[in-house]
């Protein structure tokens, strides 16, 4: 049985399997019939432990589009608030005959652990401050797709790098495929390990969006902060925030994204979120493709 742990454990050449294989998923969902068989006799628990809209509602669309069954599955309203753990939890879905599960957790490592103790095919739709490895992918089918290409690419990954699961994420993606990355914000927010890493740091966000080709941005995670917040969400409009004027004013177009949810106003402006340098909307529609991929791919393993 195979899983989708986490990114650091993919190769470059699965990376572009995954990639290849949903550009092909995206041309069978832009037709009328947006079906296809491929699996017809699978069954697949999506167990949200915490909040989601996109990564939950595209990974629902993915596995329909793949004609699976599909069963959800939150903690809030579930035995699991009566104290039932989370193994006997998963457990408990996989008696009713289910092939495949799709977690989100607050815990770093709660995917990683399920693997070591149950038969179904694991897929990590986030673990806390871990890894969000299809957030990565799809980030990625969406800058080959507006810039044919991630290798040679510079990325900066502005915002709370030491809260976001799709931060570390994305570093892995984004290094396998050759892209030379930035992470950038105050140092309050950048975790020291991260120069480890191999990637650039900075803290100062003009520079940043002068340097790059890409600028994904990340919202500041106040549910994951175990201390008094600084910088305060003012201060952080104030000297991270990015507006439609600083993108209009730069020597050379370039692209930004945002995984979502948006703070409005405190990360992005919103007339920089809407404007035509965003492919914001793009990534959550590459979501589905991306995801179908990865489904589709497990099941042959
Ligand atoms: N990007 C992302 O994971 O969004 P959700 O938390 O809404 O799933």
């Amino acid at each position: 049985v195979r899983h989708l742990v986490g990114i650091k454990d993919l190769t470059e050449s699965d990376i572009n399997l995954i990639l290849e294989t949903a550009g092909q998923f995206k041309e069978v969902i832009n037709r009328p019939i947006k079906k296809v068989p491929s699996l017809r006799d699978v069954t697949i628990a999506n167990v949200f432990f915490e909040n989601s809209t996109r990564t939950r509602l595209s990974f629902e669309l993915a596995e329909k589009r793949l004609s699976a069954d599909v069963v959800n599955f939150s903690a809030s309203g579930s035995s699991v608030k009566k104290g039932e753990t989370l193994l006997d939890t998963v457990n408990n879905i996989l008696a009713m005959k289910v092939d495949m599960v799709v977690m989100r957790h607050s815990s770093p490592g709660a995917p990683h652990y399920l693997t070591k103790h149950i038969k179904a095919n694991v897929v990590n739709a986030g673990d806390g401050t871990h890894e969000h490895p299809t957030q990565a992918l799809l980030d990625s089918f969406s800058i080959r797709e507006k810039l044919g290409d991630v290798a040679g690419k510079r990325i900066a990954i502005i915002g709370d790098i030491t809260h976001s699961r799709v931060a570390l994420s994305n570093i892995f993606c984004l290094q396998k495929q050759g892209a030379d990355v930035m992470v950038c914000g105050p140092k309050t927010l950048i975790p020291k390990y991260i120069e480890s890493l191999g990637v650039r740091v900075g803290h100062d966000v003009r520079a940043a969006l002068a340097w790059c080709d890409v600028a994904n941005v990340l919202r500041i995670q106040l549910e994951r902060q175990q201390i008094k917040y600084f910088p305060s969400l003012r201060e952080y409009s104030l000297y991270y925030g990015i507006s439609r004027q600083m993108l209009d004013e730069l020597d050379r177009p370039i692209v930004l994204m945002h995984p979502g949810p948006i703070n409005r106003g405190v990360e992005l402006t919103s007339d920089a979120a809407d404007s035509p340098h965003s492919i914001i909307l793009d990534q959550v529609e590459n979501g589905v493709a991306v995801r179908m991929a990865v489904l589709y791919l497990l099941a042959q393993l």
